[in-house]
């Protein structure tokens, strides 16, 4: 059996959607800007998925602007808000500590370009502090960034609050919404965002594209400069085939929440979560706060979370230990730490995210896969032998851990 449980790191293409591409692939090729038919049909296309994406999250087809991925907007947002004019009077960048890279590694630039950052700290629960927040935003702030729900965790980020903070200090926001959209309701008026990230492969759609929401009425420098495509905000031929497909994703994925897909999923998570916990002894769910209703992040305390991919993989469990991006590292997942996990518990932490199609008999095989192979890893940890015969509980046996070193 093969059991996919990655769907945070990519999701596949929907049928539906490759259909709906195909056609621009093959017969309808024109460069949306040509003035031909060739090119006047494929414009079409490319806003009437414009507005399928300002539809979803409840903005107007203006203030969408395509880019190659989420990566991108979230870039274009935190450079496109520094470099304009609007970076002359106030230099304050304020984030959290469990963002995606594409917004920390951002920020630790625009911290060598003379900016003041903070990153936020999250509660245990893994929610950004709100109080911390509240002493952070000021009258310096230039952009708060949070993202709405955390990759690795799944945690849902109080962006609606942080944004009226903001507010008040007169201070833009963005939010990193990659992993939020199609897994929960994203709608930016009501979060109270100036700017919103998405990226069409984490909800069934192609690979390559994404968007950012800019509200009317905001000016962002570009990042790249050369022609008038996306209000020059982002030049450069489109990339007709993946915005259509991003479009057709964005509209599919809504009908299934609309459908209770949501609900659907989270009850397998939770039975997921509900078997490793009664199947395996001392393990840690991350992620407290409310999540996403497809993520489960559990640390397994005395394996190493690559050896557990590993030895899952083999049994045809596909899952990662963190980010698709930080895995490969030896270094512990930045979030988990940010939880104030202890190293060696953090090191040993899956996460499974669960799709559309994950079936009940899936879940089951997966939850025994990871007892067995939790079990035989554990046999081989002098340390779990070590723990086991100091007879403390994890948490007193971790702190007498690290008094001794
Ligand atoms: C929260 C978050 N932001 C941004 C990205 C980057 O998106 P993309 O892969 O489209 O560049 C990801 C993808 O892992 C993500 O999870």
């Amino acid at each position: 059996m093969r059991v996919y449980l990655d769907h945070n790191a990519t999701t596949p293409l929907r049928e539906e959607v490759l259909e709906g591409m195909l056609p621009f692939l093959r017969e309808h090729f024109g460069n949306p800007s040509s003035a031909h038919n060739f090119g006047k049909r494929v414009r079409e296309a490319v806003e009437e998925a414009r507005e399928r994406v300002a539809t979803a999250i409840g903005a107007r087809p203006r203030e969408i602007i395509f880019t190659s991925g989420g990566t991108e907007a979230d870039n274009l947002a935190l450079f496109g808000v520094t470099n304009s004019p609007l970076a002359s009077k106030r230099r304050k960048v304020v984030t959290s500590a469990i963002e995606h890279p594409a917004v920390i590694e951002s920020c630790k630039a625009l911290k060598k370009r003379g900016f003041e950052v903070v990153f936020l700290p999250v509660t245990p629960e893994g929610v950004v502090d709100l109080g911390a927040a509240e002493e952070a935003i000021d009258e310096n702030t230039l952009l708060v960034s949070l993202m709405l729900a955390n990759n690795e965790i799944g945690t849902l980020q109080p962006v609606r609050e942080v944004a009226e903070m903001a507010k008040a200090k007169g201070a833009l926001v963005h939010t990193d919404a990659v992993q939020a959209l199609g897994k929960v309701r994203v709608k930016v008026e009501e979060l109270g965002v100036d700017l919103a990230s998405f990226s069409s492969h984490k909800l069934y759609g192609p690979k390559g594209v994404g968007a950012l929401y800019v509200r009317t009425g905001l000016r962002l420098d570009p990042l790249l400069h050369g022609g008038h495509q996306e209000r020059r905000l982002r030049p450069g031929t489109e990339n007709a085939p993946g915005i259509i497909g991003f479009g057709l994703a964005v509209e599919l994925a809504q009908e299934d929440l609309d459908r209770g897909m949501d609900r659907r999923i989270e009850a397998l998570r939770d039975r997921l979560q509900r078997l490793l916990l009664e199947r395996i002894p001392h393990v840690v769910v991350n992620g407290g706060g409310p999540r996403v209703p497809n993520t489960l992040n559990i640390s397994f305390a005395f394996v190493e979370g690559e050896a557990l991919t590993l030895s899952l993989d083999a049994e045809g469990v596909a899952v990662s230990t963190g980010s698709a991006c930080s895995s490969g590292s030896l270094e512990p997942s930045h979030v988990l730490l940010a939880l104030g996990l202890p190293p060696e518990v953090a090191h040993g932490s899956l996460r499974f995210s669960l799709g559309k199609d994950t079936t009940q008999e899936e879940v089951d095989y997966a939850a025994e896969a990871v007892a067995s192979v939790v079990e035989r890893l554990r046999a081989f940890s002098p340390l779990y032998e070590d723990f086991l015969r100091s007879e403390l509980d994890l948490e007193q046996y971790l702190l007498r851990r690290k008094e001794e070193t």
